[in-house]
């Protein structure tokens, strides 16, 4: 049974007493997951791909669809992993949003490919189509869409794009365990997929990522490139006698001990995602007269997908109120926090080669704008209601 304790931190708040806190996050801490790891640990098999691995990758592949689920040490791994997959070579031109982590995009520019931002939709914070069209070049060679917050982005356009470029697409679906779209996982869409399981993510293993590799032409690669460029999957599976060095690689493994923690919370994922999905509707329909008074943007899901429900933001009008507000949350013992900066705007991009389509606007604001709520599996009604009424308090007061 998963530990439904509640949150037992308290925090002085001045002279009015001591409240609980609310934390951002609670990452899931299961006894079956703690008996997991203790059964591995004790088995001796706790390097990568063992049992618990194999389990992962087995269910990942049976219940969403993907061809080849692979464990990575982490969601930046992954991607890592992926651009050296699609052999991308100095001069390669990647697009990608500005609105993401630094690892969607420095997974590329490590390849010494040259990403090239573009900007993103104002209503799911997604790579907007239109732009990814004007970006593409003959230097292209993939688009890396990332599913902000769980939802996805538009992959019916953004591969009918890419395949009239006869170009890759990446997904970067840290936050999207569990959604689909039109009733297809997000992670099927594109060639490859990568996905986090980092504390802050729905489901976890402390640090722990996975490579879905939807195309069959690439499945005998990332074997080999998965354990050091070496083909010791082969070896293991008896169809070679010994292994040896193949093709480039690293050890793009994640321990046995995590794939054991992680597994049940990939078996009840849909639990989880539930759980998530309800707290999600009663911030949305309870913000909704603040959003219909103009002072905050609420996020929306397109009719045809089932997002994740990874986090739920606001993007307030007024960007002066952003910390204003997450100031007013904290001094309550709330943990509100903000996202992405512009990675075109960062201090490492301005070193580089890279391109920009436009000055992304929506990049610009959003990133001033937006601040995400606490959101988790047993983040409690009351819990909720409390930052709700502390958020009206904050409109009320001006
Ligand atoms: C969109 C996106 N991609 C990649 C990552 C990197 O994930 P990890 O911490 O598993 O490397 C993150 C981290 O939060 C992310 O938000």
């Amino acid at each position: 049974m998963p530990t439904t304790k509640p949150v037992i931190d308290t925090v002085k708040q001045g002279e009015a007493g001591v409240v609980d806190k609310i934390p951002f996050n609670r990452p899931l801490c299961w006894p079956e997951s703690l008996a997991n790891v203790a059964e591995a640990a004790g088995s001796g098999r706790t390097a990568g791909n063992g049992p618990w691995s194999k389990k992962c990758c087995r269910l990942m592949e049976d219940r969403f669809g993907t061809r080849r689920a692979l464990l990575t040490p982490s969601c930046t791994h992954a991607l890592e992993f992926a651009a050296l997959l699609l052999d991308l070579r100095p001069g390669d031109e990647v697009i990608v949003p500005s609105f993401t982590f630094v690892s969607t995009v420095s997974a590329v520019v490590l390849r010494g490919a040259v990403p090239v931002f573009v900007d993103i939709r104002p209503d799911t914070l997604t790579l907007d189509p239109e732009a990814v069209a004007a970006a593409i070049s003959p230097k292209t060679r993939a688009v890396i869409a990332v599913h902000y917050a769980g939802v996805a982005a538009d992959m019916p356009r953004l591969l009918d794009i890419a395949q009239s470029a006869g170009v890759s697409v990446i997904e970067d679906a840290a936050h999207a365990i569990g959604g689909r779209l039109h009733g297809k996982s997000i992670g099927t869409f594109g060639r490859l997929a990568a996905f986090s399981f980092h504390e802050s993510k729905n489901i976890h293993c402390g640090e722990g990522g996975a490579l879905w590799v939807n195309d069959d032409d690439l499945i005998p690669r990332a074997e080999v490139m998965q354990e050091k460029g070496t083909d010791r999957a082969a070896f293991f599976r008896g169809e070679v006698d010994k292994y040896t060095w193949r093709d480039l690689g690293s050890s793009f493994l994640l321990s046995d001990l995590q794939a054991a923690f992680l597994y049940p919370q990939l078996e009840r994922l849909e639990e989880i995602r539930e759980r998530r999905r309800r707290a999600f509707e009663f911030y949305l329909s309870a913000l909704q007269p603040l959003s219909e008074k103009g002072v905050l943007r609420l996020p929306s899901i397109p009719a045809d997908c089932e997002s994740a429900y990874h986090t739920f933001y606001i993007v307030l009008t007024r960007p002066h109120h952003r910390d204003e507000l997450i100031r007013w949350l904290r001094a309550a013992g709330i943990h509100a926090v903000f996202h992405y900066l512009p990675l075109h705007l960062s201090p490492f991009v301005q070193k580089i080669p890279h391109r920009c389509i436009g000055d992304l606007p929506v990049t610009r604001q959003t990133s001033a704008s937006l601040v995400r709520l606490p959101l988790f599996y047993d983040l409690s009604r009351e819990q909720q209601t409390r930052v709700l009424e502390r958020i009206e308090a904050f409109f009320k007061n001006g």
